[in-house]
């Protein structure tokens, strides 16, 4: 016992040594008082975003974060977003894996969290000129509009229910289950959902998988913080392991239905899966990595999509000017005797610009994903030491009232005045980020979101439920990496196109 509070005593004192020794040594940012051991760890509020922002009020825009042992620098401005994604952008390209992201990924054996070097260039070149090239996108859209029309079919469906007259719709779950199904055929080739949405076995295991990771993956504790407490966290390594296990047996089960259809020659369609097994040899790409680029998409392309147009959907309701001024560029483009679809898009820059105002104020990560240094770098004067984990507030950079006019105004028509690129080239909107690690299914992203928001204002007028003025409606956000409205939309719906226009002609 007497060793043991010896042992824990010397370490306390050998950290605290070190922080010491790190301050001084460094010019670090300013930020809170961290404590022994713990750093800020108790003290960040559950969205975390809003908190940094708070803290950014206090200290300046940009911050130092102890996560226990381990410095976070987090920056909330367009100026210093620039020196992180394009001046230092190599020095910070790489990964901060917490302890469930390097088990899920293997070590970074897949996209997401692998580190910048010569693999990641590899593996970032295949979803380049694979995954995600005009050709395919363009190949797939078919796919993307099936289910577009798959929602707004079941969508009209309840609406219009007598049963259901005035009441309001969950608008999330159509959301939900629009993006599960356009990722799954676009990334596996499946739909695990029958024309009733009735899931299949494989798809419950799917489901059930997805579920699993995202509990497993919120659970933060002190042992991702501090390495010498990991010891009191060891059973969440059995459930990791087995969570793994579940996953691969899944995506070989999947991978090999597609490899035996490909050698009869009927899998030649450039779903994700079939493009990797064409690529696997000509990159020599390991199973791990098939596997991990697989579910990347999944994980990363499902629920971005989906809260951003909750989100969008949210704005319009509570700003009824915009959903009107929607609709009659709709009508006047796409007209009311056929449907919208992603050919429109050139033609209705009003809408463009409602999908993009709205990223800009609920970017669905706002924080990006953690980077981390890989060597030592300066950023707006300060030293952010090697290793140290890098945080870009995006959802603070487009609220930056240095940059925007009446930040937090939902005002697409700003975007008719100037057009503010949101791919990665204009470091005032970042909801992709920018640089080497920007999301590579930005354009991907893009056609899903304006696509379901074409067809829900195209298709229906929206409002908020009997009794509920549009400025009630929840605004705040839930804790996480992909930030969900914390209250699920409901909106009351009402067809505006003849009833035929509803029928989804499956593909
Ligand atoms: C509205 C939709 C989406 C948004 C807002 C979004 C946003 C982001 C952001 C902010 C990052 C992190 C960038 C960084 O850390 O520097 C990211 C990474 C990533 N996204 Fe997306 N994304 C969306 C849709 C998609 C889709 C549809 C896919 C694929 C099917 C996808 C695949 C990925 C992957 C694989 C990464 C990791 C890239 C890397 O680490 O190098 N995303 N995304």
């Amino acid at each position: 016992m007497a060793f043991h509070l010896i042992l824990i005593s010397t370490l306390i004192l050998f950290l605290t040594a070190y922080k010491l020794y790190q301050r001084l040594r460094f010019k670090l940012p300013p930020g809170p008082r961290p404590w022994p051991v713990v750093g800020n760890l108790y003290d960040i509020k559950p969205v975390r975003f809003r908190c940094f922002a708070e803290w950014g009020q206090a200290y300046g825009p940009i911050i130092s974060v102890w996560f226990g042992s381990k410095l976070a620098v987090v920056v909330s401005t367009s100026a210093l977003a620039k020196e992180v994604l394009k001046e230092h952008d190599q020095q910070l390209a790489d990964r901060h894996r917490s302890r469930v992201s390097a088990k899920f990924s293997k070590n970074g054996k897949n996209l997401i969290w692998a580190d910048y070097g010569p693999y990641y260039v590899k593996v970032r070149k295949v979803c380049t000129l694979e995954l995600f090239t005009a050709k395919s996108l363009e190949a797939l859209r078919p796919i993307r509009e099936d289910e577009v029309m798959a929602m707004v079919e079941s969508i009209f469906k309840d609406c219009t229910d007598p049963e259901n007259k005035g009441k309001s719709l969950s608008v999330r779950s159509y959301l939900g289950a629009v993006a599960l199904n356009n990722i799954t055929r676009l990334v596996l080739g499946k739909r695990f959902t029958n024309e009733e949405g009735v899931i299949d076995e494989q798809g419950m295991e799917f489901r059930g998988i997805v579920t699993n990771g995202s509990k497993l993956a919120a659970g933060l504790n002190l042992g991702d913080f501090v390495p010498w407490l990991q010891w009191m966290y060891p059973s969440l390594e059995e459930e990791y392991l087995k969570h793994c296990a579940r996953r691969d047996r899944l995506a070989k089960a999947i991978i090999e239905e597609h490899k035996l259809k490909l050698k009869h020659g009927v899998g030649t369609k450039q779903h994700f899966v079939d493009a990797l097994l064409n690529a696997q040899d000509q990159y020599e790409l390991s199973d791990d990595t098939l596997i991990g680029l697989l579910w990347d998409m999944i994980t990363a392309g499902m629920d971005t999509t989906a809260v951003s147009v909750e989100w969008a959907m949210a704005e319009i309701i509570k700003n009824p000017r915009v959903q009107q001024k929607a609709q009659e560029e709709l009508d006047r483009v796409v007209g009311s005797d056929r449907v919208v679809n992603e050919t429109d898009f050139a033609n209705l820059p009003y809408l463009q610009h409602v999908a993009k105002e709205a990223m800009r104020l609920h970017p669905p990560t706002p924080l990006m994903l953690p980077h981390r240094a890989s060597s030592h770098v300066k950023i707006g004067s300060y030293d952010i030491p090697k290793d140290c984990i890098v945080y870009v507030n995006v959802w603070a950079v487009g609220r930056d009232p240095a940059v925007w006019k009446d930040p937090h105004e939902f005002r697409p028509e700003r975007f008719l005045e100037e057009d503010v690129d949101m791919k990665g080239h204009d470091y005032r909107l970042l909801p992709f980020g920018a640089g080497r690690r920007i999301c590579p299914g930005t354009q991907l992203g893009i056609n899903l979101v304006t696509s379901m928001l074409g067809h829900l204002l195209h298709q229906f007028t929206w409002n908020t439920p009997a009794g509920m003025k549009p400025n009630e409606i929840d605004m705040a956000e839930t804790p996480g990496t992909v930030t969900y409205m914390r209250t699920p939309l409901q909106a009351v719906a009402t067809p505006r196109l003849p009833s035929h226009l509803y029928k989804r002609v499956a593909v």
